[in-house]
């Protein structure tokens, strides 16, 4: 891997924290992502189930996580079940984690190999009378491929269908939305590789450079410090392509006086940062642009003192919607009249800001976190308003990490990150 060591306390901790949750006499399975066929002999780059990292720190395919909680054996049985290493693997791939190195990893202190698993199951299974299988329930998931848990969680359920199944999503949403600290330095470590690639990008912006070209540079700076990847797909939005939310073509020339829309993040050790900033091409906001960009601005930073204990991610949203709709009518974008006829359902903001304001982040950039209950202390957010313009041909979004405090102040994650219009340009124009 390309990150440095994580302590083991917190995948430790993780674990202590589900067993906790879990009924007497059960048995929990986490699975590895599969690796993804493209065609041909071609697989995408792998990608470890969150889940499964989260409890274990294994970033290695095909292997499984087992947590069994026996009330007359109050010590709780965590094995690890992962591919048996042979001489011809070990040449073609290298070294796979042994079980010294998953001890070192994860703490789990019994590890097999994958090939046992059935039989060992066998044995622990006469005294359980619930398993927890894994399902993907996030709110945005759209899964229409077989994952290697949900052909697991099938066989399972069928080998022992005289046990009772029980969800871990519920658990694993409400234990994630909770950042541990070593969590919040790894998202810290992400935030801080994008502003190095945003930094770069800045000196390196000029009339005529093209899309790609800027994602390139984001790209050369995330590898040289250890992410791996940008977290999600990087939106480099150019012109009139600023007012396509999820923008990812990345081909168009930039313009002298057009804005360029930046939404980009790196991943570390599989933990997101999610970045946005909007920078004008020539160096120089026009006037428009920057009294809109004062607005998104002036928006992100009261939305951001709103994210507090207690209060509802909804709520948070309309409060944020009356602070965009007092911005819009500022910039003529809005009249008395559109705020007169505005419904609950269809408030006047949205015929310009229109996505939400805020989203769990953490192992995945979309992260978990049941947006019904309150906000918590060490949730992670984005705060991320935006304002898009058909008619002007141009769009504003900014976008900053925070967490949220017990003392009702949030830390920004992304301060360092420069986002005032004075700073931008300063920075743009000191070659
Ligand atoms: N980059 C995706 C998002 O901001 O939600
Ligand atoms: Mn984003
Ligand atoms: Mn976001």
């Amino acid at each position: 891997m390309k990150y440095d060591v994580i302590n083991k306390s917190l995948f430790i901790k993780n674990r202590r924290n589900f067993i906790e949750k879990m009924k007497p006499k059960s048995i929990a399975f986490f699975n590895s992502n599969d690796l993804y066929p493209v065609s041909a002999d071609t697989t995408l780059p792998f990608e470890q189930h969150r889940d499964f990292f989260y409890l274990s720190g294994i970033d290695q395919e095909e292997s499984i996580l087992l947590l069994f909680k026996n009330e007359n054996n109050s010590e709780t049985k965590e094995i690890l079940f992962l591919i048996k290493p042979n001489s011809t693997l070990t040449h073609w791939e290298g070294e796979k984690i042994c079980a010294k190195k998953a001890f070192i990893i994860s703490g789990v202190k019994t590890v097999h190999w994958l090939e046992d698993l059935e039989n060992i199951t066998e044995k622990l299974i006469s005294s359980v009378e619930n398993i927890y299988t894994n399902n993907n329930e996030h709110y945005r998931a759209k899964v229409v491929t077989e994952t290697r848990e949900a052909r697991f969680n099938k066989w399972i359920q069928k080998k022992y269908s005289n046990k009772k199944i029980e969800r871990s999503n519920p658990i694993l949403q409400q234990l994630r939305a909770v950042k541990d600290s070593i969590e919040i330095e790894l998202i810290k470590k992400a935030c801080d590789i994008t502003e190095k690639g945003f930094r770069r990008v800045l000196s390196f912006v000029k009339p005529g450079v093209w899309e790609y070209e800027i994602e390139a540079e984001f790209s050369h700076e995330f590898l040289k410090n250890r992410s791996r990847k940008f977290a999600y797909s990087p939106i480099i939005a150019s012109g009139a392509n600023s007012n396509i939310l999820h923008y990812i073509e990345n081909n168009n020339q930039c313009k002298d006086g057009d804005v360029i829309l930046l939404d980009v993040g790196a991943e570390y050790a599989n933990y997101s940062s999610d970045m946005t900033r909007t920078i004008p091409v020539s160096g120089k906001f026009n006037s428009r642009q920057k009294e809109v960009y004062q607005a998104v601005l002036n928006v992100k930073n009261e939305a951001t003192s709103l994210l507090k204990p207690g209060v509802l991610w909804r709520e948070h949203h309309s409060e944020v919607g009356k602070i965009m709709c007092s911005e819009l009518l500022k910039l003529g974008l809005l009249d008395k009249s559109d705020v007169q006829n505005q419904t609950k359902l269809n408030p006047a903001y949205k015929k310009y800001f229109t996505h939400g304001t805020s989203h769990h982040l953490g192992l995945d950039t979309h992260d978990y976190g049941d947006i019904n209950l309150p906000i918590q202390a060490n949730n992670v957010f984005t705060v991320e308003p935006g304002i898009y313009i058909q008619q002007e041909g141009f769009g504003i979004r900014l976008e900053d990490d925070v967490i949220v405090q017990e003392n009702g102040n949030p830390i920004n994650l992304m301060k360092n990150i420069p986002i005032e219009i004075e700073e931008i340009e300063s920075l743009m124009n000191s070659k």
